[in-house]
C-alpha cells in the first residue's frame, strides 16, 4: 500500500539524517547547480531508497541531499518526477510526501515556464502567487491520500503570503526585479498552442508549465508551507511571433541559474 511505501521510505532517510530538515526545496530546470552550494552534504541516491521513483532517462539526476544552507538544514531534491513521462501523479509526489511523514514543514518549489502576461521577460524569476491546475490530476484522491491530511482542504494560501512579503525584500536586496504571478499547469509534453494560450491569459494565468503543482498540493494537504518561483524561459506560444524550442529553455535557464541560485539560498535564510 502506497502509505506503507511512503513510510518505509520516511524510515530509511531518516536512518541516513542526523536531522529533521527544516527546509525541504525541489530544483527545476536550471538549478542543478544549487545542491553544489550544499555545505556538509549527506547524498542519498533515490535508487538506494526504498519504493523511491527513478527516473529511467539517461543523465536524469536522482539524488536526495542533506546539508546547510545559510545556517538552515535543508533537504534537497535533485531530480524531479513528471506526468508527461509517463508518473502517476503518487509517483510525483512521493518526495512531498515523505519530507512530511519526516516532519519537514517547509517546501519550496522551483521550475521553468512559459510567459504569458506582458509583465514577464525570459530571464525573470516569477514568485508563484497561485496556481490553476489544469491537469485534471491531484495527487489528494483516493483512500490511501486520506492518510496524509484531510480529504478536504483549503488552497486560499497555498503558498505562503508572509514568505512572498519577505521575498520582495530578498529581489531588492540582490538587485533583481520582482515579478509575481499565477502559474497554471498543464501536463504536457507538447507546448501549447496560441489558442490555448489565449484560453490561459483570460483564466488569469501569468505563466504556464508542466511540473510543480502537484507537489503542492500534496504538501498543502498535509500543512507544509509553501513557496515557489518560475523561471521566466521563453514566451509562451504567439505571444513573440517565433516558435518555441526547448534548447531555448535550457540556454536562458542556465543563464538565470547564478542569479536564481542567490535569490534561493536568501530565501531559505527567511523563510
Ligand atoms: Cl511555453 N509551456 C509549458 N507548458 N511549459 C513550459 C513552457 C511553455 N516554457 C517552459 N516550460
Amino acid at each position: 500500500m502506497y502509505y506503507q511505501k511512503v513510510k518505509d521510505a520516511a524510515e530509511f532517510i531518516q536512518r541516513h539524517l542526523p536531522q529533521i530538515p527544516e527546509i525541504a526545496i525541489i530544483l527545476g530546470s536550471g538549478l542543478g547547480e544549487f545542491a553544489e552550494t550544499i555545505e556538509d552534504k549527506i547524498v542519498l541516491k533515490y535508487s538506494d531508497i526504498p519504493h523511491f521513483p527513478v527516473s529511467t532517462v539517461k543523465g536524469h539526476k536522482g539524488n536526495l541531499i542533506f546539508g546547510n544552507v545559510k545556517g538552515r538544514k535543508v533537504l534537497a531534491f535533485q531530480g524531479r518526477f513528471h506526468l508527461y513521462e509517463g508518473y502517476k501523479v503518487e509517483e510525483v509526489v512521493f518526495g512531498v510526501r515523505v519530507a512530511g511523514l519526516l516532519g519537514v514543514k517547509n517546501l519550496i518549489v522551483t521550475n521553468a515556464a512559459g510567459g504569458i502576461s506582458q509583465f514577464l521577460s525570459p530571464g525573470d524569476l516569477m514568485v508563484i502567487k497561485d496556481h490553476i491546475n489544469l491537469s485534471g490530476e491531484n495527487p489528494a484522491i483516493g483512500e490511501d491520500a486520506q492518510y496524509f491530511g484531510e480529504r478536504f482542504f483549503d488552497m486560499t494560501y497555498a503558498y505562503d503570503k508572509e514568505t512572498i512579503e519577505k521575498a520582495k525584500d530578498v529581489y531588492k536586496k540582490n538587485g533583481v526585479d520582482y515579478k509575481e504571478g499565477v502559474y497554471a499547469f498543464l501536463k504536457g509534453p507538447s507546448y501549447e498552442t496560441p489558442s490555448e494560450i489565449r484560453m490561459l491569459k483570460i483564466l488569469g494565468a501569468d505563466a504556464v508549465g508542466m511540473s510543480t503543482v502537484p507537489e503542492v498540493i500534496a504538501a498543502r494537504q498535509m500543512g507544509i508551507r509553501v513557496f515557489g518561483i518560475s523561471c521566466i524561459t521563453n514566451m509562451a506560444a504567439g505571444i513573440l511571433d517565433k516558435k518555441l524550442s526547448h534548447e531555448e529553455v535550457i540556454e536562458v535557464s542556465k543563464a538565470v541559474e547564478e542569479k536564481f541560485i542567490k535569490i534561493i539560498r536568501d530565501i531559505i535564510e527567511i523563510m
